[in-house]
């Protein structure tokens, strides 16, 4: 199926979003000379261009991930893959996609897993059921213990880790995570992002992954995108064809992040 996104939003015409389509099967991401301005009322001026000529891609199954200083656009841009957003110019080819938002978004009256259960329920999943996937899945993040709990029970890390849960039992072909491990402490970070690798090991799935971390980003992803300060324009992708697990300390890791890091500081002076 192919959905023009300018059709259900008004969008202008040269702006087109393919989901799921035969080039997408095989969970590729393809963004093309993307580019968005919010309308703001709130200020003087004409509005906020977000982002602005926006190319990247990564093939089904890699791991992209996304660095780039604050406001430059990165949650735009997650929008804009799941379809939520509409762009105002430019093309986006992307599979069937989930967002994990920045902020959890948990549902306050639901219970922690069947707040990580949500997304099957809606899926048609019997609650019993959909809790029990839940709950395999609250096993390996630590979560144990804390299924009964409201999210207001539960700390700022626990709560990124119950939406991560609901995020990947979506069971869609593209992952697009918003500062997935931001709330976290070092320790329980390093552990979700080996966990991480060895969900997309056993299950793959292309995963868009937004971090202000570069160092998380190289020891993550297939290629990385940096991008400049608003208006957000890729200045820099990188490959990194490295074994894994990788560590931070490995020297090809280092170098690979003080590329990125030279890309950035670049960036930001243009
Ligand atoms: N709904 C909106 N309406 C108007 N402007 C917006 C809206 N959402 C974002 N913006 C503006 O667009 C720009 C990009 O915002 P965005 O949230 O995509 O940045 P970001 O890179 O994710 O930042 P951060 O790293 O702080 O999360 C910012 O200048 C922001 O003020
Ligand atoms: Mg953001």
């Amino acid at each position: 199926m192919t959905t023009g996104l300018e059709s259900r939003t008004g969008a202008p015409a040269r702006a087109q979003a393919q989901r799921g389509g035969a080039r997408a099967q095989a969970g590729a991401v393809v963004v093309r000379e993307l580019a968005l301005a919010y309308d703001s009322p709130s200020r003087a001026d004409a509005g906020v261009q977000a982002l602005a000529d926006v190319s990247l891609s990564a093939r089904g199954g890699q791991l992209l991930a996304v660095v780039g200083p604050s406001g430059c656009g990165k949650t735009t841009l997650l929008e804009l893959l799941c379809g939520l957003r509409a762009p105002q110019s430019g093309s986006i080819t992307a599979p069937a996609a989930v967002l994990m938002p920045q902020r959890d978004l948990l549902l306050p009256w639901l219970d922690a897993l069947d707040n990580a259960a949500l997304a099957l329920r809606i899926a048609g999943c019997a609650r019993a059921h959909a809790r029990e996937r839940a709950a395999e899945l609250f096993l390996e993040l630590g979560l144990q213990g804390f299924e009964r709990s409201r999210p207001h029970e539960l700390s700022g890390g626990m709560r990124q880790r119950v939406a991560f849960v609901r995020t990947l039992l979506s069971g869609k072909a593209l992952l697009c995570l918003d500062e997935p491990f931001g709330a976290l402490d070092a320790l329980t970070r390093a552990d979700m992002q080996r966990w991480l690798e060895r969900a997309l090991a056993r299950e793959p799935r292309t995963v868009v992954l937004v971090t202000h971390d570069v160092e998380e980003a190289i020891v993550l992803a297939d290629r990385v995108a940096v991008l400049s300060p608003r208006p957000g324009r890729v200045v820099a992708q990188l490959e990194v064809e490295l074994e894994r697990p990788r560590s931070p300390g490995d020297p090809a890791v280092i170098a690979l992040r003080g590329r990125a890091l030279h890309a950035l500081a670049q960036g930001a002076a243009a």
